[in-house]
């Protein structure tokens, strides 16, 4: 097992640095280098006027991911989670396509919301990390995510994977104005994750805010599916209490949770309307003397209300998430490292769920 984790503590640690290969596998030969297009064999003749994502846990961060990304290029496109997707049905025509995101390719809700959708007569696709699991077996067309193995229960590699590989089948559904630019970020990508993993400083933040009572995350737009994805990550490992929300819904409710106790995790980057929307909702929770730990690629002026930064290198804004999400994973890990969790395999949890 030692030899298995290749030097590192944790499998989690190591598939956390597995990122930049195991999304240079993700892309390889299915972007054209000199045009951009993206041509992924498992999505041919694909053209379907409607998108449902049913997927569970990480897997739902990334299907919210996807859902907004095919909405932007103007397919309707909803994310649900699987373990609700039978109680009330949203309307399917024919040429609806449902996208099951599952890592295992093994979770029942997931399968079970597949399956619903099979005997409703509309065509699945399951978007997994094993070939040969029973979600690629039973749907229509499989889209695999090339993450290799991923043994630490948390899931970490393969939710970047996933991000990756629902941006190309945004990319190959519809027409995208930005096409060049994300496919261009898409190839920078992996770089850019080393480049963060070779100079996080999560570490000395999760040292920073070890003792705090809770942790919030907040994020607007791309960045809401990592904020709620920070806060998961978080819960699972290190057995703190944390919520993700989007950035606006922060004074709706949950404001009154925030105290100097608190810790707020808030993903800014760009300057523009979202970024500066997020930047007062983040003065909001500095005024209320709360820790603010912003993951920024330094754009905006968020820095100025921050008690700790976690820096990422500029990009397109469908590929930000990724990286912001890099950062939080690392401040899980530390964070659990520091309290002694049993991070490769947190108690009550499984790496994949056969119950519904
Ligand atoms: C379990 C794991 C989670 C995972 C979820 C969905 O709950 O503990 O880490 O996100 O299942 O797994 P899947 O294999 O369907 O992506």
């Amino acid at each position: 097992e030692e030899t298995a984790k290749s030097g590192y503590d944790h499998y989690m640690l190591k598939e956390i640095h597995e990122q930049p290969r195991a999304l240079r596998k993700c892309l390889r030969g299915r972007v054209d280098e000199l045009t951009g297009a993206v041509d992924v064999e498992a999505l041919d003749g694909l053209n379907p006027s409607s998108v449902q994502f049913v997927a569970c846990g990480t897997s739902y961060h990334a299907a919210l991911h996807g859902a907004s990304a095919l909405r932007e290029a103007g397919v309707h496109a909803q994310a649900f989670l699987a373990s609700e997707y039978a109680t009330a049905p949203a309307p399917v025509t024919d040429d609806t396509l449902v996208v099951g995101i599952t890592q295992s390719g093994e979770t029942a809700d997931t399968l079970s919301a597949l399956r619903e959708a099979r005997k409703r007569g509309v065509e699945t696709l399951a978007m997994t990390n094993v070939v040969g699991s029973t979600a690629a077996r039973e749907c229509d067309r499989a889209l695999f995510i090339r993450a290799g193995p991923e043994i630490g229960v948390a899931a970490t590699k393969t939710f970047s994977s996933q991000v990756v590989a629902a941006n190309l089948l945004s990319a190959s559904l519809a027409p995208q104005s930005d096409a060049r630019e994300v496919v261009e970020a898409l190839r920078d990508l992996p770089g850019q994750v080393q480049e963060v993993l070779d100079s996080s400083r999560a570490e000395r933040v999760a040292e920073q805010f070890l003792d705090s009572e809770g942790y919030f995350f907040v994020g607007r737009g791309y960045h809401h599916p990592v904020a709620l994805e920070g806060a998961l990550k978080l819960k699972e490992i290190t057995y703190k209490h944390a919520e993700g929300f989007p950035a606006g819904e922060l004074k709706h409710g949950p404001l009154a949770l925030v105290t100097e106790e608190t810790p707020v995790f808030a993903l800014v980057t760009g300057n523009g309307t979202e970024a500066t929307k997020t930047v007062g909702n983040v003065k909001e929770v500095e005024a209320r003397d709360a820790p603010v730990v912003t993951v920024t690629d330094g754009v905006s002026d968020v820095e100025r209300y921050a008690d700790a930064v976690l820096e990422i290198p500029e990009t397109h804004p469908r590929v930000a998430p990724v990286l912001a999400n890099v950062q939080l994973q690392l401040v899980a890990y530390h964070v659990a490292k520091k309290l002694g969790r049993s991070i490769d395999k947190p108690r009550n949890l499984a790496k994949s769920v056969t119950v519904e």
